[in-house]
């Protein structure tokens, strides 16, 4: 595929206003997306587990307006309109105008609700961009109704990755692998893909605890970290190991072999932060409460044997991977030892999920 096969061609429908509704999950990379190039193309293949109860539900309504000289919209969270959320999807649409044609033929008005709160310190792009992204395919399919079911998913991904890169990995599940990999048939650069592979029983179901650290906005953005990995001394190396490590889950997943997924997981967080901390300039996104979080879970795995570990993404917050079985004992691991670590005791509940959903009107 190439980016030239998503510009559409003539449309066969004409329409006059409408209104779509769609539900989209966060996700949480295993092997992580940390350097890009060009027109958001990923430096190294990522894979992650879709979430389900962190999500954005996001209603676009649109109606024809006679100038289509400008991009006209507004956006409203939790009702509230938003004008600081405004340049984002300015860029958003100046980047995929070439891919929807139509955008500058309609006012849009852009409603948004996310489950979970906007301070939470949990980004909302992966799930934001991604419900934007699907409500605004549904208007090309609508345009053009021989769009069949694959190439409004593919597009809809490509289109997510054009407002924030990890936002493509968000449409399916439960796993999904974004960016070319010699040993994933049709893994792409430009999209995200359902993983093709036997996924062993082990794996099903898996839950994420989220434990806020912290709640504050991030003093480095990851648009602004991705871009400190052009010219960082360890780059090469580090999209080496990111295919490297990705092989070895396509392994794990089959095999169920929950030890080697710990080291590979835990071994990708810590590489990001690692990248992060030897960036010009450098940055830390821990905290002090994240560490403690992380020797816990290592004293207690120790302890007890249990299978419980631990990923970040670009902030302060831990993400606590844990399997099915093992769901009651970690629970109330996290609950009489980690929450102590939590601003204002807060975390959230999550789990596998299987991706967006179109909502009734
Ligand atoms: C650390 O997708 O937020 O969460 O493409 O600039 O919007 P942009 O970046 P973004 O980066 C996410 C980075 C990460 C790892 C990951 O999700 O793979």
């Amino acid at each position: 595929m190439t980016e030239q096969q998503f510009i559409p061609l003539k449309y066969s429908n004409a329409i006059e206003s409408g209104r779509y509704t769609w539900s989209s999950p966060s996700n949480i990379a295993l092997v992580k997306y940390w350097g890009k190039r060009g027109n958001q193309i990923p430096e190294n293949p990522s894979v992650s587990f879709t979430l389900d109860a962190c999500k954005t539900t996001t209603t676009l309504s649109f109606s024809s307006k006679e100038d289509h000289s400008n991009f006209d919209f507004e956006v409203y969270l939790d009702g509230q309109l938003k004008e600081d959320f405004k340049p984002k999807i300015e860029t958003f649409f100046k980047r995929i105008e070439t891919y929807l044609p139509f955008l500058k033929t309609f006012h849009f008005k852009i409603e948004t609700v996310n489950t979970f709160p906007h301070s939470s310190g949990i980004a909302s792009s992966a799930s934001g961009m991604s419900a934007l992204a699907l409500c605004l395919m549904s208007i090309e399919k609508e345009l053009n109704p021989s769009l069949a079911e694959i190439e409004f998913t593919q597009k809809a991904s490509f289109l997510a990755r054009l407002g924030s890169g990890s936002a493509c990995r968000s449409l399916e599940g439960d796993l999904v692998v974004w960016g070319e990999h010699n040993e994933i048939t049709n893994s792409s650069n430009l999209f995200g893909m359902k993983y093709p592979f036997e996924v062993h029983e082990n794996f099903k179901n898996y839950h994420d605890t989220i434990l806020l650290v912290d709640k504050g906005e991030k003093q480095v953005s990851s648009t602004v970290g991705h871009n400190l990995m052009h010219n960082h001394p360890l780059a090469q190396e580090r999209f080496k190991q990111a295919h490297e490590n990705l092989s070895k889950l396509i392994n794990v997943f089959k095999e169920g072999d929950l030890k080697s997924f710990i080291e590979i997981v835990e071994s990708e967080a810590l590489t990001l932060h690692a990248m992060m901390m030897t960036s010009m300039p450098y940055f830390i996104l821990m905290k002090p409460n994240t560490l403690e979080i992380i020797n816990r879970i290592w004293a207690y795995r120790k302890e007890t044997g249990s299978h419980v570990c631990f990923t970040l993404d670009a902030g302060a917050n831990v993400h606590v991977l844990y399997p099915e079985p093992e769901a009651e004992q970690v629970y109330d691991f996290i609950a009489n030892d980690l929450v102590a670590y939590c601003q204002n005791g807060h975390y959230i509940c999550d789990r596998i999920g299987f991706g967006a959903k179109q909502l009734p009107i």
